[in-house]
């Protein structure tokens, strides 16, 4: 299966920055490689593949500083972003506000890549496959097609630290996942996402269940976000 790579801008680089690392993907046309900048710079990268970051679960309405999906396709994006950690962390984003989130971005015809990850603690309990299981569960409640939706699977704990679990755990995890889903799909794709640079992508790169990566901090250099995704062709 063709790798997919994303590049989670997150909220960095101002309008400068972006022209410069638009004119640095001109060479790569790949529908399965997507940037998700901020809001306000999905168009600058357009006809490319592009997400957004996050959507509200209305298509319309008096709901001052959201942004729904509806408005999002209507500008010609693709994707959404959806669950992401700092989401359900910052800012309050419970599964059930994710599965609404996820249903109006599927009714509006995006692509979703929901974002799933056990803490620190979980971890070190040895509850991340429940943890991953309840994710999905309620994050996916009454949505049975599975088809425009992607996981990305994101240790809280490996995001921004520099630290990833080893590549054996990532493919018991990614498994875990896939067998979970396995009644609604056979083919989903599953990502990894937490602190992937170019030091070890060459070495997750290996691991065999895993159909891409989301990449935050390495992606705010374009070069550095280009050459993670050479090494995956
Ligand atoms: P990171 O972020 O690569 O900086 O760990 C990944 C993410 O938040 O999607």
């Amino acid at each position: 299966m063709t790798k997919t790579i994303i590049g989670n801008l997150k909220m960095n680089l101002s309008k400068t920055d972006i022209k410069e690392y638009v004119k640095e993907l001109r060479e790569i046309n790949d529908e399965n490689f997507i940037i998700a900048p901020a809001f306000i710079y999905l168009t600058e990268f357009l006809p490319k593949a592009v997400s957004a970051q996050n959507c509200y679960y209305y298509d319309e309405g008096a709901f001052t500083g959201e942004i729904s999906p509806k408005q999002l396709k209507s500008i010609g994006v693709n994707y959404v972003i959806i669950g992401h950690s700092e989401r359900r962390q910052h800012f309050g984003e419970t599964d059930e506000i994710i599965n609404q989130k996820i249903k109006a971005a599927l009714q509006n015809d995006l692509k979703i890549i929901f974002c799933i990850g056990d803490t620190l603690l979980q971890y070190e309990q040895k509850q991340t496959n429940k943890i991953i299981e309840n994710q999905l569960r309620l994050g996916l409640e009454n949505i049975n097609n599975l088809d425009n939706i992607m996981i990305a699977y994101e240790p809280v704990w490996a995001i921004g630290s520099g630290k990833t679990p080893t590549n054996s755990e990532i493919e018991l995890f990614l498994e875990h996942i896939k067998k979970t889903l396995s009644k609604k799909s056979s083919k989903i794709k599953v990502l990894y996402g937490g602190s992937v640079n170019l030091n070890n992508i060459k070495h997750l790169n290996q691991i065999s269940n895993c159909d891409g990566f989301l990449v935050g901090g390495a992606s705010k250099s374009v070069i550095e976000l280009k050459k993670i995704y050479w090494e995956t062709r």
